[in-house]
């Protein structure tokens, strides 16, 4: 049997520059320091360290499967570490923001910092793909990976490579009944929108290839408000896909984030606004606490190395998506607090806003 790699990228806010604008050089250097450690002990089989905007993004493989104690607790150990040595003697802002629990219990699921894994065989070549977003939620990928695994105008590759001609089976998990349903595309392709569509509650975590059963994607799924009961920032996804070979190729797996589309997020994550895809260096929100950004890093797994990173979005085709994308900005800002530019109550119900409507209920009379 060949050897199986996890890859597991384990994301958090503890903290950032300049309001949450970005995450600190030294924040970066000390989970750096502390992955190695772990890669010379001989628990990490590689990692790479970077960041979305005022996430701290800790990309690492290795052969513990998903879920494994160790490889959580060490992500927790790294992002409390940040916190304590890094975060706070520097005052940085919302300092230790995504640890919603004191103690680590096994699994950083439910407590905050946001996953995607996958356990697989590493093919001959396997080139993946991985996408972190800031300023928006795991709902994002909703569309992206409809695009990327259903949609034959995006994947020419539905049609002309026979091994993705069977489709794709999408997890959709239903973040507040934390339930799952698993839907085959193309058969059930409508029954999958009329879910994924309402990105606050139906969120793709898993993709499969029909015909074989291969795990193509993972994304995160973690919902802050929902956990802490109150607006805690919004969860920041990140999200891995498999490429090439048989699966969507990685200019497949770019080609929907360059009609960029409106997600949930951006200024105390109550607004809509234009997903920006931008490479490394852009990776830090600015207007209005934003644009949404995502950057793609593209790396190739050799035994579970990771080579890389291709830092996918710095590229001149990505120039005019990024334009759209601001022009797209201007338009719905135009709409200052007033929907469609403002999240539904139903979303807003876990910010302050919830103190204010209180307050006015008394002095509401009938007519
Ligand atoms: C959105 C986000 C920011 C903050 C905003 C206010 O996810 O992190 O837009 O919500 O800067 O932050 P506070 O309330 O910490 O002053
Ligand atoms: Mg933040
Ligand atoms: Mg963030």
């Amino acid at each position: 049997m060949p050897d199986k790699v996890t890859i597991s990228l384990i994301k958090a806010d503890v903290g950032s520059l300049a309001g949450h604008h970005i995450v600190h050089r030294e924040q970066i250097e000390l989970a750096k320091k502390k992955l190695q450690e772990a890669k010379e002990k001989g628990l990490l089989i590689d990692y790479y360290v970077f960041n979305a905007g005022d996430d701290l993004e800790l990309l690492m493989t290795h052969r513990e499967g998903e879920n494994s104690p160790k490889i959580h607790g060490l992500a927790w150990d790294t992002f409390k570490e940040v916190t304590e040595k890094v975060s706070r003697p520097l005052k940085l802002y919302a300092a230790g923001q995504d640890l919603l629990s004191e103690a680590f219990s096994g699994n950083v699921k439910g407590m905050g910092p946001g996953v995607a894994e996958m356990e697989i065989e590493e093919r001959r070549s396997e080139p993946i793909v991985v996408f972190a977003a800031d300023k928006t939620e795991p709902g994002a990928w909703n569309l992206i990976l409809y695009k990327i695994f259903a949609d034959p105008w995006n994947t020419a590759g539905l049609i002309l490579d026979p091994v993705m001609h069977d489709g794709f089976t999408f997890r959709v998990m239903d973040v507040q009944k934390g339930e799952c349903i698993d839907l085959s595309t193309p058969s059930e392709n409508y029954s999958l929108l009329a879910l994924i569509g309402t990105t606050g509650r139906y969120v793709i975590e898993r993709v499969w290839r029909n015909s074989d059963k291969l795990l193509a994607a993972v994304a995160s799924v973690t919902r802050l408000s929902l956990i802490a009961g109150r607006y805690v920032g919004k969860d920041d996804p990140v999200c891995i896909v498999r490429c090439q070979h048989g699966l969507p190729a990685v200019g497949e797996a770019l080609a929907p984030f360059f009609t960029p589309h409106f997600v949930a997020g951006w200024m105390r994550g109550s607004h809509y606004g234009p997903l920006m895809p931008v490479g490394l260096k852009d990776s830090r929100c600015s207007f209005f606490d934003g644009p949404p950004r995502v950057v793609a890093l593209g790396f190739q797994l050799s035994g579970g190395k990771l080579v890389g990173p291709a830092d996918l979005f710095e590229d001149a085709a990505f120039d005019h998506a990024r334009r759209t994308a601001l022009q797209m900005a201007e338009f719905i800002r135009r709409n200052g607090p007033i929907a469609p530019a403002i999240l539904g109550m139903e979303e807003l119900e876990y910010t302050g806003i919830v103190e204010t409507l209180k307050k006015l209920q008394s002095k509401f009379f009938k007519v």
